[in-house]
């Protein structure tokens, strides 16, 4: 059995080290939050990840899962390292690889024998290299290592699913020796058929880039297509669903929204873009996406605006602040740039999110009022502004809203209302391209 330990218990570290030890491995996850950790050892999950918390459950009684917040001993102990830190977005729109670099210095720091470090955080072009060097230029002794690129596709929401029945596992090397160990650990997905790629780091990195990318610019075209749709008067809906009946195109990630968002698309599509720029390739196609998807936004708060004209003292009801349902994320969600604009327009906004109330407090702090649920944050609104697909908003008693409301606007910006139904409660109603 493998001594896993996994450094960073966000998201993907604690999907990681969670799946692993399902597949059987004796994982250590390791963070440097003593909160996290503190209620990672209480079975406290963390971050809101629906079925989660019984697999967790499940392989800490098994003590095949351990958590802490000690790094330099979890390097020791572990046979494989894998690194799952934020790569977020920095100030130049590159990723920022801070914390990746002190997770890659502390293991450089305390490598002994043979270690395999795999890379699962989202890095650019060339990172793995880098690590190979930095580890290779700290002299402690007698020291083996390989470097594995293992990038991670987990949508969050259903992060424990994918990780269990991933498309496919993709493993950048540069030399066969941990090829096998990666097998094993990943057994159960070898033996269920999971296609791997085999490869090189570069394409291994790129991969993960061109995914999100693809997928980034798919959202972003049919949004650009629901612009078009408002001033011709065609339904988009109908137009992406008859779209994504060719099977060369494919159903997924052609739902008209108020732009994507969350902590990966944003990030991803700006690293890959700003990567190519500095080797002096640069990508059109992604360029234009990251633009047009920051101009759905502003095109969502223009709809409000037409409706309502001046905003100052409005109170607006939003609905949603997750950048999609079933998740508490709220980074890089189209509600921030939403609702800050709301703000700078003078209005009054009164939230809500099933998940995400605690996020936005973080975030907003006293400059939006926090309510209770969805009809709460309607009473004595202006208007309502749906933003995040939650189930639970796709059944509101119209009848008790139009009552609630002082206004009677009805901003459906996920598209999960039919237009005759809401007018027929006497609100007006404004979805996206429809
Ligand atoms: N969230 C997703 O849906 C998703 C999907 C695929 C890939 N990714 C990639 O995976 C990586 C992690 O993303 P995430 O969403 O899980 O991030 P996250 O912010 O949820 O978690 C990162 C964790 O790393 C910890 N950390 C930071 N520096 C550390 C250090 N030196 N030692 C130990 N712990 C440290 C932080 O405290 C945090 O708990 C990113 O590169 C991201 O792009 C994310």
């Amino acid at each position: 059995m493998y001594k896993i330990s996994v450094i960073g218990t966000g998201y993907v570290g604690l999907t990681t080290g969670i799946g692993l030890a399902n597949f059987g491995s004796n994982v250590l996850c390791l963070d440097i939050e003593k909160d996290k950790i503190d209620k990672l050892k209480k079975g406290i999950m963390p971050i809101y990840e629906p079925g989660m918390d019984s697999v967790l459950k499940e392989n800490v009684k098994h003590n095949r899962l351990n958590f802490s917040t000690d790094i330099d001993e979890g390097i020791k102990w572990a046979d494989i390292i894998f690194i799952a830190v934020g790569t977020p977005q920095g100030d130049d729109g590159r990723a920022d690889l801070t914390s990746l670099l002190n997770a890659v210095e502390t293991i450089a720091r305390n490598i002994k024998g043979y270690k395999i470090i795999v890379t699962k955080s989202t890095v650019p072009i060339g990172t793995n290299e880098k690590i190979k060097e930095i580890i290779s230029s700290v002299d402690t002794g007698a020291h083996e290592f390989d470097v594995v690129s293992n990038p991670e596709f987990l949508r969050e929401g259903k992060a424990m699913y994918d990780f269990l029945h991933p498309d496919r596992v993709v493993i950048g090397t540069d030399s066969p020796r941990p090829v096998e160990a990666m097998r094993r650990i990943y057994r159960p997905l070898y033996l269920n058929e999971v296609p791997f790629v085999f490869t090189d780091y570069r394409t291994a990195e790129l991969i993960k880039y061109t995914s999100n990318c693809f997928l980034a610019m798919k959202v972003a075209f049919i949004n650009e297509i629901s612009r078009l749709c408002d001033v011709i008067g065609a339904d988009v809906q109908a137009t992406a669903k008859a779209l994504g009946m060719d099977g060369r195109i494919g159903r997924k990630f052609l739902h008209p929204g108020p732009g994507f968002g969350g902590s990966c698309f944003p990030k991803d599509t700006n690293a890959l873009a700003a990567y190519a720029r500095d080797i002096g390739m640069p990508l059109s196609l992604v360029e234009t996406t990251i633009k047009t998807n920051y101009q759905q936004k502003l095109y969502m708060v223009d709809k409000i605006k037409k409706r309502l004209g001046n905003l100052s003292g409005k109170r607006l009801a939003v609905l949603g602040l997750a950048f999609k349902s079933e998740t508490d994320d709220i980074r890089e969600s189209s509600a921030i740039v939403i609702i800050n604009e709301l703000l700078n327009e003078g209005a009054q906004v009164a939230v809500y999110d099933p998940q995400a109330m605690d996020n936005a407090k973080a975030l907003w702090g006293d400059k939006i009022l926090y309510c209770k649920d969805e009809y709460d944050a309607l009473s004595g609104a202006e208007a309502m502004v749906i933003l995040t697909e939650w189930n639970q908003f796709r059944n509101l008693h119209l009848d008790q809203i139009r009552s609630l409301m002082t206004g009677s606007a009805f901003f459906d910006f996920r598209n999960i209302y039919k237009r005759s139904e809401v007018e027929s409660h006497g609100l007006f109603y404004e979805g996206v391209g429809q």
